[in-house]
């Protein structure tokens, strides 16, 4: 087909979607570009399709006119997975945030994608359930952006990431067909399992519009304490003994490096330290239980061991839903090294646990010795899940330090066998770096499977890899 001029495809998605379903001009420019850039968003048009249908008519049209597309959900992806520029159509989930469907029997949920992920928590909660995928920006982070990204966050130790509570989804493939696979059962292996091809994806092979998510009984009480460590073999030994002890009531163990705590304890933070700060290490963890008292008890035991194993080194525990908010802000607060540190860099990787505290030590050698012994280092993260966020900032640190930067923070990887993305992603920002990661082979095949779904490269063009010119449009 002829390629449309961008006014004729304009006009055929107003005519598809009503005049309130396309912006564009000033109703464009007045949106932020992202969580964290405030500058006016830039698009050809912000398309708010209300039903699949209306998903899937946007991409048939925009295929047939070789139109670049962005998918949006809550804008607060960590590697620039939706950038866009004057010639991208935005296509944003907002409209369509509805659940669909609970099934306390069965224990899911069916969900359009736009919903944001605290709504689909409290949805479950209503009815008595558990969605467990968690992380900070849970008020603004869509179901939809979840999924396509395989989000993680600070229950993965015990649920898994959002590819192992996905158990269906409706897709809308660049070409506008519709593929609906809402399968709501734990087990099927009839044939190819085709939603993980999505989940992932980054939203390269198609626009996620509904899913089946699975739901777990509501944990009937939370145990939380934050913990300070003074070398990195207790906190692995402490890794260790709570797994042991308490099973799959284990749900976070999330370490804070000594300049991640003190950042997030200290003003302009609004968090108090609840411990001294300076401690090496600050591991906050979190059980649940079906029995508040008699799982308290078994809680503390298990804590009590720890301390009788010199484990660490002093501890505060959570008596009150708010004191649990207040632990739990700590680890959270990582918008104060953005706010506080600007221009810093993030990276996100992971790595077997035995090699990690090596890896620090060398990292950060690498950047004081590359930016000076005022370069800065918040480290934190996932540590249940091998995954550590490491943020860097220097005095003299400039926008394009950051090839610099990235090679002190992965060279070291591959020797471990490690990843330069745990749970972000790739997006813009890290696709350079995707062969570190990735062998040849393996690159080939995600283009191969790209070109396959979106012979036209008009869907997220350019996130997680690039094709060759010919292979555009
Ligand atoms: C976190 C985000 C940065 O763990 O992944 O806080
Ligand atoms: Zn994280």
């Amino acid at each position: 087909m002829m390629k449309s001029t961008p006014s004729a495809l304009l006009d055929a998605l107003s005519a598809a979607l009503g005049a309130e379903g396309v912006l564009t001009g000033a109703a464009v420019r007045e949106r932020a570009a992202s969580w964290i850039d405030p500058t006016p968003l830039e698009a050809l048009a912000v398309v708010r399709p209300r039903t699949t249908t209306e998903v899937a008519t946007v991409l048939r049209l925009c295929h047939a006119a070789r139109q670049p597309v962005v998918v949006r959900g809550g804008a607060t992806n960590l590697v620039q997975g939706t950038r866009t520029s004057a010639s991208d159509l935005v296509l944003s989930l907002e409209r369509m945030t509805e659940v669909t469907a609970i099934d306390p029997v069965n224990q899911t949920m069916t969900v359009q994608a736009g919903a944001a992920l605290q709504a689909v928590q409290e949805t479950a909660a209503r009815h008595g359930l558990f969605f467990p995928l968690d992380l900070a920006a849970r008020g603004s982070a869509t179901i939809g952006g979840c999924i396509a990204m395989n989000a993680g966050g600070v229950r993965v130790l015990r649920y898994g990431m959002m590819r192992e509570l996905t158990l269906g989804l409706e897709v809308a493939l660049p070409d506008g067909v519709v593929l609906s696979s809402l399968n709501a059962m734990l087990k099927n292996n009839a044939g190819y399992d085709l939603k993980h091809l999505f989940i992932g994806s980054e939203g390269t092979l198609g626009v996620v519009t509904q899913a089946v998510l699975r739901l777990f009984p509501m944990p009937q009480a939370w145990f939380t304490a934050l913990l300070a460590v003074a070398s990195f073999s207790q906190v692995t030994a402490l890794l260790s003994l709570l797994q042991h002890l308490l099973g799959a009531s284990l749900t976070s163990f999330e370490v804070m490096w000594n300049d991640y705590y003190r950042l997030t304890t200290t003003p302009p933070a609004l968090s108090k330290p609840p411990l001294r700060q300076d401690f090496t290490y600050y591991v906050l963890v979190e059980a649940i239980g079906g029995d508040d008292k008699l799982d308290r008890q078994r809680f503390e035991e298990v804590l009590e061991r720890a301390a009788r194993n010199g484990l660490f080194e002093d501890a505060v525990l959570a008596r009150t839903t708010q004191q649990r908010a207040d632990l739990w802000r700590i680890r959270e607060d990582s918008e104060q090294i953005e706010r506080q540190y600007h221009p810093s860099f993030g990276f996100d990787v992971s790595l077997p646990l035995s090699a990690m505290e090596a890896y620090v030590a060398r990292v950060r050698l690498g950047i004081e010795q590359r930016f000076g012994r005022e370069a800065r280092c918040w480290i934190y993260g996932h540590l249940g899940d091998g995954n550590l966020h490491i943020n860097l900032w220097a005095p003299s640190l400039q926008p394009e330090d950051v090839d610099a930067a990235a090679q002190l923070v992965y060279a070291p990887l591959s020797a471990f066998g490690g990843s330069i993305s745990a749970e972000h992603g790739i997006g813009l920002e890290k696709k350079k770096y995707l062969p570190l990661s990735r062998s040849p082979q393996e690159i080939q095949v995600m283009q191969r499977l790209k070109r396959a779904f979106d012979p036209h490269n008009i869907l997220n063009p350019g996130r997680v890899f690039d094709l060759d010119a010919e292979d555009d449009r």
